[in-house]
């Protein structure tokens, strides 16, 4: 099965290559790119006025699956993904029961394989049941497929687990992701500290509470010599300590979600609930860090923190409703719309969507080079669209984005060479 895909503008930034060409596919392989290509093909595409970019990287998707499943399962949730453009995603240990051993990992990648509409790269718990007490079996677990490890949802309070983490991850060359929060200084907080809070009556999430621990794991990867992904950055100061320890030469690399560089605590006004996640959502000063931080390379990656939850979950009291929102359908507009604002440029963008998670992780996607597997995105840039939580593929419709006029979409998704997903 040849597939021809004609005219496009193909941004490739693992190739350097922004030009206007030609892309073949061959067996759902990547077999040449560029300009005037004529071949036999049994499906041609025009993708005239569209860009051709290599299929968007999640490093960042809680896919609920196994045990959650009225929330999302591996089939909704990579279907989301195919509709975001996203072709490939991590997804975080935090189900029931925790991915910390080759049972669970098994399952997810075999599930996937079989049903799902994009890549699967399970990243395991860094210790058993997320306790943070004993470490998982971290050899295992990469044998078995895994590509990092995480405790994300919650911190892992003792500073020597986390050393030895580092230590043996290292070992496999691993990256530690950390979700970095310290648990006495949120101390019950459900928003950003700061006067939203302050007139809302809400407790708040100090800055210092995410800078405390950002700075501990990057001086233990420092300590140990480690490799550390700053998972979810939300702070000023975490932009700085990533900045400072890169410039120091530590093993660090980070990623910024949508939400937290388009919304400020301001969202959470009416106790909005679908604008309560964690870490929370910030100040102008933070937002204006985090964009700072994407246009100077200091952040590495565009991640969701796609983190589905039932209506009935969110439909509380602000201050005990779940913590997070759903992103893989919404990643591409808000990191477009970046673009159009002049933070970053396309190429950054489509850089820090695909070759740039795709090399934290270690796995061989994220391009359009000859011979790689064929997972693209055909883009319409200039596509202007309403975005709507009911028409979501996600389960669960916990966005804040709801009724947002969005300019860019998908319009095709290709996984290895097969169309998962039209518009
Ligand atoms: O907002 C969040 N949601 N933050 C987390 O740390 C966990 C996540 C979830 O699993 O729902
Ligand atoms: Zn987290
Ligand atoms: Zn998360």
């Amino acid at each position: 099965m040849k597939t021809l895909i004609k005219n496009g503008r193909v941004i490739d930034p693992a190739n350097k290559i922004d030009s206007v060409c030609d892309v073949l596919i061959d067996s759902g392989v990547i077999t040449e790119v560029g300009v005037n290509i004529t071949a036999n093909a049994d499906e041609t595409i025009d993708a005239t006025g569209l860009l051709i970019t290599p299929g968007l990287i999640d490093l960042h998707t809680h896919l609920r699956d196994p045990g959650q499943e009225y929330k999302e399962d591996i089939i909704s949730g990579t279907r989301a993904a195919a509709a975001g453009g996203v072709t490939s995603l991590t997804c975080m240990p935090n189900t029931t029961p925790v991915n910390d051993c080759l049972a669970i990992t098994k399952y997810i990648i075999s599930r996937a394989k079989e049903e799902g509409s994009a890549n699967v790269f399970p990243i395991a718990s860094i210790s058993k049941g997320m306790k943070g007490e004993i470490l998982s079996e971290m050899g295992e677990l990469k044998a078995g497929g895994c590509v990092g490890f995480s405790d994300d949802g919650v911190p892992v309070v003792s500073g020597e687990l986390m050393r030895r983490a580092f230590e043996y991850a290292d070992t496999f060359d691993m990256p530690i992701l950390t979700h970095a929060e310290d648990l006495t200084l949120v101390a019950g907080g459900s928003m950003n500290d700061g006067p939203v809070a302050t007139e809302l009556g809400l407790k708040g999430i100090p800055w210092v509470a995410e800078d405390a621990a950002t700075s501990r794991e990057i001086m233990l990867a420092e300590f140990t010599g480690g490799r550390l992904h700053v998972c979810h950055v939300s702070t000023k100061g975490s932009v700085d300590l990533v900045r400072q320890g890169k410039a120091r030469g530590v093993r660090v690399t980070c990623e910024a979600t949508p939400h937290h560089f388009t919304l400020t605590d301001e969202a959470v006004r009416g106790y909005n609930t679908n604008a309560k996640m964690n870490p929370p959502l910030r100040s102008q000063e933070d937002v204006d860090a985090v964009r700072a931080g994407l246009a100077d390379g200091t952040i590495d990656a565009i991640a969701t923190d796609h983190a589905p939850h039932h209506y009935d979950e969110k439909n509380v009291e602000f201050a005990v409703a779940m913590n997070g929102i759903v992103g893989l359908e919404s990643m591409l507009p808000l990191s477009l719309n970046l673009v159009e604002e002049g933070v970053i440029t396309l190429n950054q963008a489509i850089s820090l969507l695909t070759s740039q998670p795709a090399q934290i992780i270690g796995i061989d996607r994220g391009t359009l080079g000859v011979g790689a597997i064929a997972d693209i995105a055909l883009i319409d840039p200039a596509l202007e669209w309403e975005f709507k939580a009911e028409n979501l593929q996600s389960k669960s419709k916990n966005t804040p984005f709801s009724g947002w006029k969005m300019k860019g979409a998908a319009v095709k998704t290709i996984l290895a060479g097969k169309t998962v997903y039209s518009r």
